[in-house]
């Protein structure tokens, strides 16, 4: 049977974190995976989380299961904090096993509705969106997004993209925080976008999963919010992984607004037999976490105050590289954990073997990776490889 497999590559991401643990020098930097670090370095588990943690070691009576829409009451907590104002019933969702699944059912629902339907997707992106796309028969169409060495967004090649698409094309879009470019689109660019994507009956798909870290809560939903005021029909990927710090509970949901409600309960149908054939029903401790942060007034504010503090230390990386290297001062300008740096490979891989800097390959380097007093030493690693020029 196996015979006719070849050997998969390690994801060239992931792999990073293995080859940081085992470099033994001291001062390395791991500028790679998108995870939260405080300014002691560490990933820690957010105080609301921990508090919740303990009400449901306390209160939980049964684990039995709950079905393929997983935690519906989780589900519809988080719609004020992704939405605003009350959706109403054309919004619909379920529970998903991380982003990574709501992406992945989103591109099924996709899939189900239109075979081989035409997604695109501006570059450079997240290295899993072509994947998930492809693997369900959705046709990839790539435009350019973001030139990494002048460091602009390019508004007018998405509006090219979408003005030539139309009824049954699908548009993924980040919702803030690009990854990897750290470069959102402005309130402006988000009306214009919704217009043409109204006038063009073009349906956004939008990965929605770094909310908080970049401009904050409100201000990193306006987006998808436009989008959501303006048109019939959108997808919605969520993920509380980055912003409840819940990575390796994987906690998601996948929203989609529908024409009517009767259209929207046909969509969550078909979100609940996907999900059943996927992983039949999400896994739920995580889910569970972020209900009971948002059931409570007090858990709430403090998870809000938490979400504040890490969005504040971010910029502060960001404005800390932006003074020590005025050349990179585009930095303190974008958004998120994320920014790709016009490297050559030969830097990047030099960064990592001279410096014990590490980053992905294609030179995205995680600010959260840092604090404020690394910054120093980072600006110095990059001009010993000659960046920038
Ligand atoms: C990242 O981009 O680093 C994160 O989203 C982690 C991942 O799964 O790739």
């Amino acid at each position: 049977m196996f015979e006719t497999l070849t050997e998969q590559p390690a994801d060239a991401l992931l792999a990073l974190i293995g080859l940081f643990r085992d470099d033994p020098r001291q001062g390395k930097l791991d500028l790679g995976v998108g995870v939260y670090r405080d300014d002691t370095g560490a990933t820690p588990i957010m105080k609301a989380v921990k508090a919740a943690e303990g009400v449901l070691l306390e209160t939980r009576t049964t684990k039995s299961y709950l079905g393929p829409e997983g935690d519906l009451v989780f589900v519809d907590l988080l719609k004020p904090i992704v939405f605003g104002a009350d959706p109403g019933e054309r919004v619909v969702g379920v529970q998903t096993p991380g982003g990574t699944g709501a992406l992945r059912l989103g591109a099924e629902l996709l899939a189900a509705a239109r075979p081989g339907a035409r997604v695109l997707v501006g570059t450079p992106t997240w290295p899993n969106h072509a994947p998930i796309i492809r693997a369900t028969g959705l046709e990839l169409a790539l435009h350019p997004f973001f030139d990494v060495a002048t460091q602009r967004l390019d508004f007018a090649a998405l509006t090219v993209a979408v003005g030539a698409a139309g009824p049954g094309d699908v548009v993924l879009l980040h919702g803030c925080c690009h990854n990897p470019a750290g470069a959102d689109l402005d309130d402006a660019e988000w009306d214009e976008l919704a217009e043409l994507l109204a006038a063009r009956g073009v349906t956004p798909f939008v990965d929605l999963a770094y909310q908080g870290l970049g401009r904050g809560l409100e201000a990193d939903a306006r987006g998808t919010r436009r989008l959501v005021e303006r048109l019939p029909e959108v997808l919605i990927a969520y993920s509380c992984d980055k912003n409840f710090g819940l990575y390796r509970e994987r906690v998601g949901a996948l929203y989609a607004l529908a024409a009517d409600a009767a259209a929207a309960e046909t969509v969550k149908s078909n979100m609940a037999a996907l999900a059943r054939v996927n992983w039949s029903m999400p896994p739920d401790h995580g889910a569970a976490i972020v209900r009971t942060v948002l059931e409570d007034g007090e858990l709430t504010a403090l998870w809000r105050a938490e979400l504040l503090e890490m969005g504040d230390r971010v910029r502060a990386v960001r404005a800390a590289i932006a003074a020590a290297e005025p050349r990179l001062a585009v930095l303190a300008r974008q958004q998120g954990m994320f920014s790709t740096l016009p490297l050559t490979p030969e830097q990047i891989r030099r960064l990592r073997t001279d410096h014990a800097v590490y980053m992905a390959g294609s030179g995205r380097i995680n600010l959260a990776g840092l604090r404020v007093g690394d910054v120093p030493a980072f600006v110095e690693a990059l001009a010993a490889v000659g960046f920038p020029g």
